[in-house]
């Protein structure tokens, strides 16, 4: 099921915004115009990451500067160890959907 979360126009490109969804708190990323959607809570402690640092395409945590590709989730250095869940994403009529 895609839900609508923010209008597009809402995130430039080279920005990120913490969303809600379903109850569950979301990370978009404008990269390059390419959206991205990954888990906005850090797997590593309960730290929003819309809080923390965009590096090109990471996100840095800003409590243990763990770093996640923003495109894929994966995590590249310590203390966090598990990725953070994709979403996918489409754009319709100027607004962003994720899967949930
Ligand atoms: S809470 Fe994110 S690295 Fe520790």
């Amino acid at each position: 099921m895609f839900v609508k979360v923010i209008d597009l126009s809402a995130l430039p490109p080279e920005t990120m915004a913490g969303v809600e969804a379903e109850g569950r708190k979301i990370l978009l990323s404008n990269l390059g115009g390419e959206v991205y959607a990954v888990d906005g809570v850090c797997t590593h402690e309960e730290s929003l990451l819309s809080q923390g640092f965009k590096v090109e395409d990471r996100v840095v945590c800003q409590l243990h500067l763990s770093q996640f590709d923003l495109r894929t989730g994966e995590v590249y250095n310590p203390p966090a160890t598990e990725p953070l869940r994709r979403y996918n994403v489409k754009i319709e009529e100027g607004s962003i959907f994720i899967e949930i």
